[in-house]
């Protein structure tokens, strides 16, 4: 056997720069202490790598034949259409999450699911018996869902081909290792090059491989961020352990929309889908309270309702408190600085909360207008009608401005029953295709004199 001359380097854990010595900041990403030295062999072809990598040529744009790319549609709609519509061969799709949050779950449901396709799990965490129970608690099982619990990429490459499977899950990119290189699984460059085998593979044989990857403490995922750039799709899954609701929300997509969300339950019989989330993002209640608010939100393709909680008390410290969960916390401080400045509320002496309910991020600017009318029926302890929602954003001179698709808004709200909706003004759009009462506003002023 050749003998292996071994280097090493130092590689910035948080964006995976490499340095020939160790560095107190990385010089690529600017983070601090990141630098931790790992063995890389010299070697750069591996066992896999070998034979099934040919040359290419260039060929004229116009001579590759348009092949109608054929997806694996899913029986999981919400996973279907996060992917955009089916799972592409050859892909690669890397699965993001806090530890517990139904990762394994997820995919695992996935393997069982699917028929009439070949899919080999392979897991460096679990052993056999671990997934075998959790295939009897989901209570499914599958003729065409082979288990394999090995970490030695080659293997899993020489496996795969014995087998011939069309889906590989990998369960999780941070236990999988590579014979290339001599630093430990998990490490920065392990990662790295594992994922670049697969890539290669992936793309070589039409193979389409999902791998699920851990998290470190700022929600990122663990390893280096050039892994984001080397995949196809990425996608998180997120939501409160403590909560059953979990969203799975697409980063990163080649081939669709990257907008995306799903939404699952968490039951003792595994993720259950929810086709209808604003059934659950809106708390059921009888009575008008005050300081809710529903706004019609727009989600990748679908419209969603959501409910905005806002409490508004005295100050009880010299500065006064803002806190906002699922919204964010700069748009909510100018949405504050507008109420103050053009409708002389006094907020400065106020703490703010902000809450959006079922644990929901929403970076949508149609919902500002549903913001504000919270806080200020907290404020007046004045509770907004249940039946009204609202579709708008607010500009930095208290106007009311059109939000997109503003009709696939209003029918979502008039589908699940509203009476009225507040829109801007300037949305343009035909308003005899609704039975709502639509309530069209220029200013925000306006909007408080018909409600409060
Ligand atoms: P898991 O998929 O192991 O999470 P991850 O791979 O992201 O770390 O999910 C584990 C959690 O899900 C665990 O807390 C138990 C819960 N769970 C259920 O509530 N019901 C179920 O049917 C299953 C399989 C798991
Ligand atoms: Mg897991």
């Amino acid at each position: 056997m050749a003998k292996k001359k071994i280097k090493s380097a130092f590689f910035c854990q948080n964006c995976g720069a490499q340095s020939p010595k160790w560095l107190g900041r990385c010089t690529t990403c600017k983070e601090w202490d990141t630098f931790v030295e790992e063995n890389i062999s010299t070697e750069t072809s591996g066992v896999s790598s070998k034979g099934i990598f040919k040359k290419h040529k260039p060929i004229l744009i116009n001579d590759i034949s348009s092949i109608k790319e054929e997806r694996i549609s899913l029986e999981d709609q919400e996973l279907n259409r996060v992917l955009g519509g089916g799972i592409v061969p050859g892909s690669v799709t890397l699965l993001g999450g806090d530890p517990g949050i139904g990762k394994s779950t997820l995919l695992l449901q996935l393997s069982l699911n699917i028929l009439n396709k070949k899919i080999l799990y392979v897991s460096g965490e679990e052993s056999e018996y671990q997934i075998k129970m959790r295939c009897d608690r989901i209570n499914k099982s599958s003729k065409s869902c082979y288990i394999l619990t090995e970490t030695l990429i080659d293997n899993i490459f020489s496996e795969i081909e014995k087998i011939n499977t069309d889906i590989v899950i990998i369960d999780s990119v941070q236990t999988i290792q590579t014979s290339n290189i001599e630093s430990s699984p998990g490490s920065v460059s392990q990662i790295r090059e594992c994922c670049a085998e697969i890539i290669k593979y992936a793309k070589y044989t039409g193979i389409s491989f999902f791998l699920i990857g851990h998290i470190n403490k700022d929600g990122a995922i663990a390893g280096p961020k050039i892994l984001e750039h080397m995949v196809d799709t990425v996608l998180q899954f997120e939501g409160d352990r403590n909560n059953i609701y979990r969203i799975l929300r697409s980063v990163k997509n080649r081939f669709g929309s990257s907008s995306e969300i799903g939404v699952y339950e968490m039951t003792q019989l595994g993720l259950r889908e929810v086709n209808n989330p604003s059934e659950i993002l809106i708390s059921i209640r009888d009575e008008n309270i005050s300081g809710a608010s529903i706004a019609a939100t727009i989600e990748g393709e679908r419209p969603i309702m959501i409910e905005i909680q806002a409490l508004v008390s005295s100050a009880v410290y010299g500065t006064p408190q803002r806190s906002s969960t699922g919204y964010n916390l700069r748009r909510l401080n100018m949405l504050l600085a507008v109420l103050e400045k053009k409708c002389g509320f006094r907020l400065g002496v106020k703490d703010v909360f902000l809450n959006i309910t079922g644990g929901i991020r929403i970076d949508d600017t149609a919902i500002d207008l549903a913001v504000i009318c919270s806080i200020l029926s907290s404020d007046q302890e004045k509770p907004i009608d249940m039946h009204t929602c609202f579709a708008a954003e607010i500009g930095l001179s208290g106007e009311v401005r059109p939000v997109s698709r503003v009709e696939q808004r209003i029918a979502e709200a008039e589908k699940l029953g509203y009476k009225q909706i507040i829109i801007s003004k300037y949305n343009k759009f035909n308003s005899k295709l609704f039975k709502i009462d639509i309530k069209k506003m220029s200013r925000i002023e306006e909007v408080f004199q018909l409600l409060f």
